[in-house]
């Protein structure tokens, strides 16, 4: 669609010539860059979009997942490894295997940050968030320290400096601002070729008759097509071969919003590696039937997550005999992925992928150019999602962590009952002042007065005492016995690199 009859002809045959209503209202420059994003639209594809969004949206309101259901079962024991599951031994193990496999410069990071935030409500890309730490440290500031601490501790074991690459998925929505933000933030000490950054598709909104919105005059509303459009993003930017290049072997692939997530955990690492996997989830033992996280399965006998806006209520409150409830492996969109996999997946079956259906409220032009902001939903949105490439894995493998150490999404703003900044901190600090304790320290307040002890228990209290510890001192706990052991600690404190030289003097 280079001109403005060829648009008129093409969108009239897909029976959308609505879009070209406010074209002579348009200037110059918003006429060439409409037709710009006009003649990216592959025809076909979209007619086959508008087509397969309205028949999937009305199959959804008529048919209800029953049929899913019948199907599902839960992980078979076999397939799960875990921190609670298996002996300190073996976890050391594995963590070594992790830890060689960096050292080696085989493993990569890769952060799913297309998404829009809804939910949080801010303007700008989720990772940027600042949940109110002592430091005032943002989410991508504390995840960039965990790789550069994580670095430091292979290098360290193994004798040799080595690089975990840092991917990040991003979309039209926030390429810009997250580009900038590492620009200005000096890339948080990491070095700048190891940081790239790539965008994923987007992909129109479509009305209940099959019709495509105007968001602007000039603009048709679109929106990032899910995070398994992360296997499109990954051909279109040539990111594998990136990896190749660079020698990378296995990826750790993550969500942007949990606090607690472990860069290139080396002992989920190892133990995949160990397992021979070529893709594995971790998960947390779900807390509550309708707690929003999927559930890793199997469905027809084929591992898969089941999200929670697909999984039917009845099905997820189901218990076993202790209790306990029969889905409670909670997906936390933290996955383990070989190259070699992904190469499998892009190659033969990323155009398979499932298109699930999301009923949103899309803000739309209407005739008269007014913007209106519905109130319910009014347009369909088709999202592919990460996990879905789990069917296609030849040794597919689940990892199960404590949701108080390595789980804490944020999800709500501060209001909500959960997954907000106020549980965001907490759980950190909470994490944090724990660590403190196992290495020796105590802790007093600011008159000098002890600060009685409090024992863990549920994630998101308030610990008593707020000592925030800097990736670059300790990536997991480690290495705090010898800066804080017997030490009496003046809260609120951060043990940041200046704070750790003082103790140990
Ligand atoms: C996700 C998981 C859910 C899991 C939960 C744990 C998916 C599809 N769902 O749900 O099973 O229990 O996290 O917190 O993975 N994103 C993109 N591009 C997009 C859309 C999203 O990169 O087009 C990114 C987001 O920026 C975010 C991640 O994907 O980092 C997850 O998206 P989000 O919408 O927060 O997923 P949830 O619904 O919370």
């Amino acid at each position: 669609m280079k001109t403005f009859e060829e648009a008129k002809t093409r969108l009239e045959l897909l029976e959308q010539s609505h879009l070209l209503r406010f074209w002579s209202e348009l200037s110059e420059e918003e006429k060439r860059t409409f037709l710009a994003e006009l003649s990216q639209l592959n025809v076909e594809e979209l007619q086959d979009h508008c087509r397969g969004a309205t028949k999937a949206a009305f199959g959804q309101q008529t048919s209800p997942l029953d049929g899913l259901h019948q199907e599902m079962e839960p992980v078979p024991p076999e397939f799960i490894g875990g921190i609670k599951r298996s002996d300190q031994n073996t976890l050391v193990d594995w963590e070594n295997e992790g830890i060689l496999q960096i050292s080696q410069n085989k493993v990569a990071v890769l952060l799913l940050a297309g998404g829009q935030g809804t939910r949080l409500g801010v303007p700008y890309p989720k990772g940027m968030y600042n949940v109110g730490l002592p430091s005032q440290k943002t989410l991508y500031h504390i995840q960039a320290q965990r790789i550069r601490k994580v670095q430091e501790l292979a290098a360290g074991k193994c004798g040799s400096k080595c690089t975990v690459p840092w991917y990040i998925m991003t979309s039209e929505f926030t390429l810009d601002p997250t580009e900038k933000f590492f620009r200005e933030n000096h890339h948080f000490g990491l070095e700048p070729s190891n940081v790239v950054m790539f965008e994923q598709r987007m992909i129109p909104a479509v009305g209940f008759d099959g019709k495509l919105f105007l968001q602007e005059r000039g603009k048709i509303a679109m929106a990032p097509d899910g995070n398994g459009g992360l296997y499109r993003a990954l051909l279109d930017n040539l990111i594998l071969e990136d990896m190749e290049r660079r020698g990378v072997e296995y990826l750790h692939v993550y969500c942007v919003d949990n606090i607690l997530v472990k860069m290139a955990d080396p002992v989920f690492i190892g133990f995949c590696v160990r397992k021979g996997a070529d893709c594995g989830a971790k998960v947390v033992e779900k807390a509550y039937p309708e707690e929003p996280v999927g559930v890793v399965c199997r469905v027809g006998g084929v591992f898969q997550v089941v999200e929670y806006s697909e999984i039917l209520p009845e099905t997820a409150k189901l218990r076993g005999p202790a209790g306990e409830l029969v889905y409670s492996a909670g997906n936390i969109c933290n996955h383990f992925f070989t190259r070699d996999f992904l190469r499998s997946v892009t190659q033969q079956f990323q155009g398979d992928l499932k298109q699930h259906v999301a009923l949103k409220k899309v803000p739309y032009l209407d005739e008269d150019g007014n913007l209106v902001k519905p109130s319910k939903p009014n347009g369909i949105k088709m999202e592919k999602y990460v996990f879905d490439v789990f069917q296609f894995s030849k040794k597919f493998v689940v990892f199960e962590v404590l949701r108080e150490e390595e789980f804490s999404p944020l999800k709500n703003a501060d209001g909500a009952a959960l997954d907000t900044p106020t549980t965001a901190r907490r759980s950190l600090l909470a994490q944090h002042y724990h660590w403190a304790l196992a290495a020796g320290a105590t802790f007093l307040d600011h008159q000098g007065a002890p600060i009685p002890l409090k024992p863990r228990t549920v994630q998101d209290d308030e610990p008593p005492a707020v000592c925030e510890i800097s990736p670059l001192v300790s990536y997991f706990g480690e290495g705090l016995d010898h800066l804080l052991k017997d030490k009496a600690i003046t809260c609120p404190f951060i043990l940041d690199e200046v704070a750790a030289e003082k103790l140990k003097n």
